[in-house]
């Protein structure tokens, strides 16, 4: 069989190896470009695909990949808003991702973003530069008696739950689908709008359906209580930027902390010479307060996730290419 990757990283062939080390009768190939109409040409004679980018998937990429006779598709990550389904029903392609390469590496980073916010982390690093090492007036929060509003309660969300109620918190949760596991925390409220009225914190975790894009808008921060923090280590455009700014302009929101932005590819994963040649005001405006926290959409990024991202997806590619059941299908019979 014969495999090919797009989007590999330096980070990611080590574990390439390690694979093809236990599958030796799997010949693979790739290249660190991401899959578009330029690249589709690069599988051209393999098997099947394994990719992983935040770009959207084109038809025309994937019409090729199509016609070169490939229909088995593993994507390393989770998230799966690049695809649009009917291009894929109507191609005949097969689907699989990683739904858990590492729910805690996700979890474990919405944690820090919530405790740098909330120890003033950005205030106490500009005043340590400074060589200023007084305590006054960067007086903290703790998280122990908060009430944290989680939306979403899947792999991550649940993790998330987990790590909040034993820090002391109150949690409050809203999925159209409760978890079973977490029904002993007794977290669950009916509507997303008590999560939204109850949290001082709040903490997305929840794919990036059509009807969620902006689930956090003007209105929805108009139910919050002041001086709520948002925390979203889920898909950017689950927040509407222009709101989140204005709430952050009023106080209305205390702070923000941001592992994906609405229009991240322009500035994530890039080098710029200086702020100055980043060209998006959102962003820059952002990045300008103390009270907001970004990080170029690293929740994912350990070492444990890396691996599992890359092990899951070549072994449900290469199941699919046998014609056996993969781990982690995706239905892809509704959009
Ligand atoms: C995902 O798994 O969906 C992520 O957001 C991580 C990223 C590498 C795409």
């Amino acid at each position: 069989m014969k495999i090919f990757l797009y989007g590999i990283r330096e980070d990611e062939k080590g574990y390439l190896t390690e694979w093809t080390d236990v599958h030796p009768e799997v010949k693979i190939a790739y290249t660190d470009q991401f899959l578009n109409t330029e690249t589709a040409e690069l599988a051209k004679g393999y098997d099947g695909v394994v990719t992983l980018q935040m770009q959207a998937y084109s038809r025309e990429a994937l019409q090729q990949l199509h016609d070169f006779g490939i229909s088995k598709i593993s994507v390393r990550n989770v998230g799966l808003d690049g695809f649009d389904f009917q291009d894929l029903r109507d191609l005949g392609f097969s689907l699989t991702n990683v739904p858990v390469y590492s729910p805690n590496a996700i979890a474990e980073h919405t944690t820090s973003l919530m405790l740098r916010l909330l120890r003033r982390v950005p205030e106490f690093d500009k005043k340590f530069n400074n060589a200023d090492y007084s305590w006054f007036p960067t007086i903290g929060e703790e998280i122990n008696g908060k009430t944290v509003g989680i939306v979403g309660t899947g792999h991550i969300g649940s993790v998330v739950a987990r790590i909040m109620h034993a820090m002391g918190a109150k949690v409050v949760a809203y999925d159209i689908k409760p978890n079973p596991y977490l029904e002993n925390l007794g977290i669950y409220v009916d509507s997303l709008d008590e999560v939204l009225q109850q949290a001082d914190i709040l903490t997305l975790h929840t794919p990036l359906a059509k009807s969620d894009i902006h689930m956090i808008d003007a209105n929805a921060i108009a139910k919050m209580k002041d001086g709520v923090v948002i925390i979203n280590a889920a898909r950017g455009g689950l927040i509407d930027t222009e709101a989140l700014i204005a709430g952050l302009d009023s106080g209305k929101i205390g702070g923000a902390g941001l592992d994906v932005l609405e229009g991240e590819n322009a500035v994530f994963q890039k080098k710029f010479k200086s702020l100055d040649n980043v060209k998006d005001p959102q962003f820059k405006n952002l990045i300008s307060r103390d009270n907001v926290i970004i990080t170029p959409h690293t929740a994912f990024y350990t070492t444990t996730a890396v691996h599992n991202m890359v092990f899951d997806s070549l072994t449900d590619n290469l199941a699919m290419l046998e014609g056996k059941e993969p781990k982690y299908p995706v239905d892809i019979s509704e959009d």
